[in-house]
């Protein structure tokens, strides 16, 4: 899959975006002020360090199917409770989290239905579940510009708008279908500045998620008509990319 990468690739890619995202996400969660929380799809760890802020080192947990980000999590946070897994198939018992978080996961679930069910198990009764995802369908995430350069060149493209939980109230619907009392939507919106072109389309070649997997698919020749469209789109640079996010939170019942 387009994780197995190496963890230094995706934080200059996504990680820009995700860090900052991170922190939005946990003040929109409005979470407990004690327990346990657990990173589902915690990747490089972005949201990993957010939570370890507020529950406190010890008492993190996360679980990501990329044995890669698994392991640089686990070096980077050697102190939190790292596990391999997937969401639909959560590696934990019933009712010990006092919240359960997902930061752009929803949309590359196998089967978000069985993956939200998940994390209301997982999740204690009055305990906190939430989801994140970039609103690719509206154009707004962070390679939404990036993939009108791909499409360019190449009509038939993923630009993961028909994933779910790129929509509007996909993510309400989910927690609410999960079983979630409670459940509220929001938008997420971060900005991230960039030195120049050079800066925002290196990371494009590293191969990291849908978008990088598709560039490295094309021959070199149309890599660099994908460049040359998203540079004539982008300018030289300096410029700040604003991404936005649609969020769902909900309460365990
Ligand atoms: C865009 S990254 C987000 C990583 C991290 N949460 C962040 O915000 O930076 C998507 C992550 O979902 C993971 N993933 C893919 N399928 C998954 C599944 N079925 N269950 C849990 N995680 C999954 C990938 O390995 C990857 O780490």
């Amino acid at each position: 899959m387009s994780f197995d990468v190496a963890a230094e690739a995706y934080d200059a890619f996504m990680g820009r975006f995700s860090v900052p995202l991170a922190e939005l996400f946990a003040d929109e969660a409005r979470l407990p002020h004690e327990g346990r929380a657990l990173d589902v799809g915690c990747g490089t760890g972005a949201l990993t360090g957010v939570l370890a802020h507020r529950f406190g080192e010890t008492e993190v947990a996360g679980v990501d199917p990329s044995a890669s980000f698994v392991d640089a999590a686990a070096a980077r946070f050697p102190w939190a409770d790292l596990r391999h897994g997937t969401a639909e198939a959560l590696p934990f018992d019933d009712d010990v989290f006092a919240a359960t978080l997902a930061e752009l996961v929803v949309h590359f679930m196998t089967d978000a239905t069985a993956g939200a069910r998940e994390m209301v198990r997982v999740t204690r009764p009055g305990g906190v579940v939430a989801a994140c995802v970039w609103d690719f369908a509206r154009g707004r995430a962070p390679q939404s510009r990036f993939f009108e350069a791909l499409r360019a060149v190449k009509a038939d493209i993923d630009d993961e708008s028909e994933r779910f939980g790129a929509r509007e109230h996909d993510l309400t619907t989910l927690l609410q279908d999960a079983g979630c009392l409670d459940v509220t939507g929001s938008e997420l919106t971060v900005s991230v500045p960039f030195a120049d072109f050079a800066e925002w389309w290196a990371p494009y070649t590293r191969g990291v998620s849908p978008a990088g997997a598709q560039l490295a698919a094309l021959p070199p020749e149309d890599r660099e008509r994908v460049r040359r469209h998203a540079h004539a789109a982008m300018g030289d640079g300096p410029f700040t990319v604003v991404a936005t996010a649609w969020a769902a939170r909900g309460i365990a019942p």
